[in-house]
């Protein structure tokens, strides 16, 4: 079974590293790896491969940035041809990113199995460009992998056969406990000259924070006040690059003394970060994730999220870009009010092998 499995971006990466691992040890499935190139900075895409041991692509597409409908099509010329040459049996998506719809696509006109990672996770704000990623992709996968259980009653609910859906768990978090040896040894916390839970980490990439000047500096103006409790740690998204240089944002940031700003970091200094920090600040999917796991207080930029089991069982909590508000969640994190959190059910570093078992019977 000749199964070609997408990636794109950097969530991608730490997803697709255990499937690669197990797929190679199945004696029926044989793993092609395409690389779409919607990422392409050495810190988002290779690096992430040497670190993870994930094998170099067999294929890449080298699409490059784009407004979405051109990168989308853009994959899609180039992921037809490879689909003509290498009759797939199947091909494997993660996540919700550009480059997992547009292969989707391709493969669902040529009569393709698709297996989807992530399947049924749904944020009902059909203004993330992720959502109609998600829905477009599940509405032609054949079989559904999701995380939780929420995601498997929004696919039912959306009229999905059972026999399509199949609770697999939640993959990144393979690699997070994979990685722990690696993650442990970083040197990050003496190289960034921050003390071990005494620092805030923030990530932030989503258009709807980091693409327009007022909502971004809700944001700031909020991490500003928090920086006078404790120093702030924000590795810096390639798309919120740009905007941290306008003057406006500068004269704010210019003012914060504890904020470290930084490029892009490793999956292990990263997860270093996560795990040694007193709160996690952000609107990133994946990391929503991975501060549950850890235990560690979430505050997540967002009206709204995807993973809501993370606000249920987990340590997340969603502050939207109110300044008052962030602000308010940060206080309490620091006073000692926050709840403590469970791991999910099925996040348990087992998740690629009930994959692989999975894409072995039924597809
Ligand atoms: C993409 C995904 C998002 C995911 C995120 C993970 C879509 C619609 N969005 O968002 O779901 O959470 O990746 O990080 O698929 N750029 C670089 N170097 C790179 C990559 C991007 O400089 O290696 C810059 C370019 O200016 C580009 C911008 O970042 O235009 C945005 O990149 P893009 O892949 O379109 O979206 P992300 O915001 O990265
Ligand atoms: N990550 C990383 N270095 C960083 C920021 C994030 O290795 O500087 C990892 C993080 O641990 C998580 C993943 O990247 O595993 C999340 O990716 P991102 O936030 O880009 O995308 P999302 O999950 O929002 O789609």
């Amino acid at each position: 079974m000749k199964i070609i499995n997408i990636v794109g971006a950097r969530p991608n990466f730490i997803k697709i590293a255990p499937i690669m691992r197990q797929m190679r040890k199945s004696s029926i499935i044989e793993p092609i790896l395409l690389h779409t190139g919607q990422h392409y900075d050495i810190e988002m895409s290779k690096r992430f491969f040497q670190e993870l041991n994930i094998p170099s692509p067999d294929i890449s597409l080298e699409v490059g940035s784009d407004s979405h409908a051109k990168q989308v099509a853009r994959i899609m010329e180039r992921f037809d041809d490879v689909c003509d040459s290498q009759k797939p049996d199947g091909i494997l998506v993660v996540g919700d990113v550009n480059s997992t719809m547009a292969c989707s696509l391709v493969a669902a006109k040529k009569g393709i199995k698709i297996i989807h990672i992530e399947a049924g996770i749904r944020s009902f704000d059909r203004e993330m460009p992720e959502e109609i990623n998600r829905m477009v992709t599940d509405a032609i996968t054949d079989l559904l992998l999701p995380p939780s259980r929420d995601a498997v009653d929004n696919l039912l609910k959306e009229g999905h056969p059972a026999s399509k859906i199949h609770l697999v768990g939640n993959i990144m978090i393979d690699t997070l406990m994979d990685s722990q040896a690696q993650i442990m040894k970083s040197e990050i916390l003496r190289q960034l000259g921050i003390e071990d839970r005494n620092y805030a980490l923030v990530t932030l990439h989503r258009p709807s924070n980091v693409d327009n000047i007022s909502d971004f500096k809700r944001i700031l103006l909020a991490l500003s006040k928090i920086q006078e409790r404790l120093p702030i740690v924000f590795p810096v998204h390639p798309r919120t690059r740009k905007i941290l240089d306008d003057p406006e944002l500068k004269a704010i940031t210019g003012n914060m003394p504890r904020l470290v700003l930084c490029d892009p970091l490793g999956y292990f200094d990263f997860g270093r970060l996560v795990s040694g920090c007193r709160m996690v600040i952000t609107d990133s999917g994946g990391i929503q994730e991975e501060s549950t796991v850890y235990g560690i207080p979430c505050i997540t930029i967002r009206e709204n999220t995807e993973r809501p089991i993370t606000l249920w069982e987990g340590t997340n909590e969603l502050a939207g870009t109110d300044t008052a508000k962030i602000i308010i969640f940060a206080n309490q994190i620091l006073d000692g009010k926050w709840k403590t959190g469970k791991i999910p059910e099925l996040w348990d570093g087992h998740t690629a092998e009930r994959i692989i078992r999975c894409i072995e019977k039924e597809l």
